[in-house]
């Protein structure tokens, strides 16, 4: 556990690791993208054609072309400047996607209301403070905008968890502790790198949206499909617990502005 370290210590590793870790990124993403994560983000999002979307912490851009490509207008942020070089890198210049170094905790420079739809695909667990991160994105939609954010599944995915295999390595169960703790952790994302990512309960995720003025339209815990199974089998076990988990929110100011008045 590192309780002292904040949002730049998490971004300065994730700059470092950026051009491995896009590595094994295609245009659907990595498999974890293509198998659990685009398939619920698509299903939630709907249609984009002629929405203004803003990708929030947008990495190396594979989910800003799709939008793009499927007829939004795509501004797309990332802290780390090199993940922006390797996303402009990548994409073609007839998609006009408006790509910057920026923080999602502090987007000054992009306006109120400026957006239809807001998607962060696995970064608020990556940023110190969601609860800032959270009052930005309601900012920048418009009214009756809606806020898609997927992250690493808060109740599965605790800064100490792991399987119990037997000796021979066969899988028992999926061990987790620390579910309480809140903040920072190392977690081992690619040979030897140590990222770090910032746990909160569940309660705590749920509660901060409310008090932001949220409300919540729905979640889903991914799952793989039929089709994903058959072509790659070994996702079997993720019928065993959720690694993700993804919210669909909206803004509505009449609901916010009764949420506000109350306590949570
Ligand atoms: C797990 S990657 C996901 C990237 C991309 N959304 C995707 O699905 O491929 C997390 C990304 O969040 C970015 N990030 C972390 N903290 C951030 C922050 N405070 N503001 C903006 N981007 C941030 C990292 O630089 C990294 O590119």
């Amino acid at each position: 556990m590192k309780q002292n370290v904040g949002t730049e210590e998490a971004v300065k590793r994730w700059d470092a690791f950026a051009d491995k870790y896009s590595q094994n990124h295609t245009e659907q993403g990595d498999l974890h993208k293509e198998v659990f994560l685009n398939p619920t983000l698509f299903s939630l999002m709907g249609n984009v054609n002629n929405k203004k979307v803003l990708d929030a912490g947008c990495g190396e851009g594979y989910l800003s072309r799709i939008l793009s490509k499927s007829g939004a207008t795509v501004t797309a942020v990332d802290y780390s400047p090199r993940m922006i070089e390797i996303a402009l890198g990548r994409t073609p210049k007839d998609l006009l996607i408006d790509f910057r170094q920026g923080n999602c905790e502090d987007l000054i420079n992009l306006e109120d209301k400026s957006f239809d739809l807001i998607v962060s695909n696995m970064v608020i667990q990556d940023l110190a403070n969601y609860e800032k991160a959270f009052q930005e994105m309601y900012r920048l939609l418009v009214n009756e905008g809606t806020f898609i954010f997927s992250i690493l599944h808060p109740c599965f995915v605790t800064p100490e968890c792991g399987w119990e295999k037997t000796e021979s390595g066969e899988k028992l169960h999926w061990n987790v502790d620390k579910y309480f703790y809140e903040g920072a952790y190392e977690q081992g994302l690619g040979d030897k790198e140590k990222m770090l990512f910032f746990h909160r309960t569940l309660t705590s995720y749920i509660n901060t949206l409310i008090k932001t003025g949220f409300v919540l339209e729905g979640i889903i815990e991914p799952k793989p499909s039929t089709e994903m199974l058959k072509k790659y089998p070994s996702f079997e076990e993720d019928f065993r617990c959720a690694d993700f988990i993804v919210f669909k929110l909206k803004k509505n100011e009449v609901t916010s502005s009764i949420i506000s008045s109350l306590t949570l």
